[in-house]
């Protein structure tokens, strides 16, 4: 048993800490939990009041590798006791350049590869719009309905949900259109992949035909929804995607900043679907809960800016340039990889159960990167963000860490590190399922 509740949630520590979090801290950065974290291992977290909590949301999709990875740990101290940081601009370092290669190495496609590094999705985003303007000399980005891409203001007007990551930081950046995103359950009159791909892909031509390919530097999906709500792109709908950018001379970006690391089964999501991005971005998962972000990509149009053009002080600061090497390694051949795969072929069959509850609408996602969809009513699909909300707090007060996400608030997402053991996702399931039977019956 790993969940262990001593007092209430939120215990009294926990509180006393969220009256000084409201009176020291600016309310935007949102929290979904109530309980303040004292220190973490594996898929298990422990609040300041003792509670022992099965983690469901991985520090947002970071902790692939699990809480305090044994080897990362190592490294960071291991580097930490060397220097701190250093500035690549300023004097160069070898972990910067071996993540990189590793990087390189690992990245789909067979063709000659560069990276750069970052502090967060944001900025890899960021980077890899001004790497494509520059590589093709075109203004226009597309991306797509229910997108994610971070908050800086390119990625934030790449983003689609207004309501809060936009609202009342307009205007937003020239230079960007929009398309459907072939999101199967809640496109209209079929939920076919095929013909949801098919007929996506129509508007998605129309959409860049309204400014003219040669308009477009670059085309930016996530191979999986992340905060959007967990829709995978049907294979068929990206291979489209990537030939139509092959044949118009536009960069085809992949945001694996939330799907990478394992999360689907694969190292990168594209693999899932045989394509290969030109560039790619990458986050979260790869410093191992060190902040550190990077775009991997062609070497002819990673190298089109400049020397100069791209950077920044603390970009690939050398300890999470440690931590993500011993990320990768435990990937390559600390068996993490094999585990990504055992964990995303049983978890979709296990959750597949969990359509006998009414108000669970849709059960999807791609490997470990799964999620519910909790719906009114299954015929008109009516969202149901009250009862995620109550499944959510349901389970806090119960002992299991939960995320809710979607354009309509209405989804479950899952991401329990990679590391979790068989018994602890079981421990955490039961707890979800109470939830379910309570609130989505
Ligand atoms: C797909 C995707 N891209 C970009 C970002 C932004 O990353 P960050 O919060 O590190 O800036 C996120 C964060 O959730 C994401 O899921």
């Amino acid at each position: 048993m790993n969940i262990r509740l001593k007092t209430e949630v939120p215990g009294p520590r926990s509180r006393e800490l969220m009256a000084e979090r409201q009176a020291a801290v600016a309310r935007g950065p949102f929290h979904v939990t109530p309980v303040f974290i004292a220190r973490g291992k594996g898929a298990v977290l422990e609040d300041v009041d003792g509670n022992r909590f099965i983690d469901f949301a991985g520090g947002l999709a970071v902790l692939n590798a699990g809480h305090l990875p044994a080897a990362a740990a190592e490294a960071v101290r291991r580097q930490s006791r060397r220097f701190l940081h250093a500035c690549f601009h300023v004097t160069p370092y070898e972990g910067y350049v071996r993540l990189c290669a590793a990087l390189n190495r690992l990245a789909p496609g067979d063709f000659p590869k560069r990276s750069f590094l970052a502090n967060s999705g944001a900025e890899a985003v960021e980077n890899a719009v001004k790497i494509a303007r520059s590589a093709t000399g075109r203004p226009t980005v597309v991306c797509f309905e229910h997108a994610f891409h971070g908050r800086t203001y390119m990625a934030m007007t790449l983003t689609a949900k207004e309501k809060p990551y936009k609202l009342g930081f307009g205007p937003f950046n020239p230079g960007v259109v929009r398309a459907p995103f072939p999101y199967c359950y809640r496109w209209p009159a079929t939920e076919d992949p095929e013909r949801v791909s098919a007929e996506c892909f129509s508007a998605f031509e129309r959409a860049v035909q309204s400014v003219g390919p040669e308009q477009v530097a670059a085309v930016i999906i996530e191979p999986v929804l992340g905060e959007g709500g967990f829709a995978p792109a049907p294979a068929p709908f990206l291979r489209r995607l990537r030939d139509y950018c092959t044949g118009q001379r536009i960069v085809f970006i992949a945001d694996e900043v939330q799907t990478g690391f394992g999360r689907t089964g694969e190292l990168f999501a594209c693999a899932r679907s045989g394509v290969a991005p030109d560039l790619m971005t990458l986050a979260k998962g790869l410093g191992g809960g060190m902040p550190v972000s990077a775009v991997v990509g062609r070497a002819e149009l990673m190298d089109a800016p400049m020397t100069g053009g791209i950077g920044g002080t603390f970009g690939g600061n050398p300890v999470s340039c440690a931590a993500a090497l011993a990320v990768v390694e435990l990937f390559e051949t600390g068996g993490l990889l094999d585990r990504a795969r055992e964990l995303s072929a049983a978890l979709p069959r296990r959750l597949a159960g969990l359509r006998r509850f009414r108000g669970v609408g849709d059960v999807r996602g791609l490997g470990a990167m799964q999620a519910l969809e909790l719906v009114k009513d299954r015929r008109s699909k009516e969202p149901d963000q009250e009862a995620v909300a109550a499944v959510i707090r349901h389970c806090t007060e119960r002992g299991l860490i939960l995320m809710s996400a979607g354009t309509y608030g209405n989804v479950i997402r899952l991401l329990m590190p990679l590391v979790i053991t068989d018994a602890q996702l079981e421990e955490g399931l039961a707890v979800l399922e109470s939830g379910l039977e309570r609130f989505a019956a």
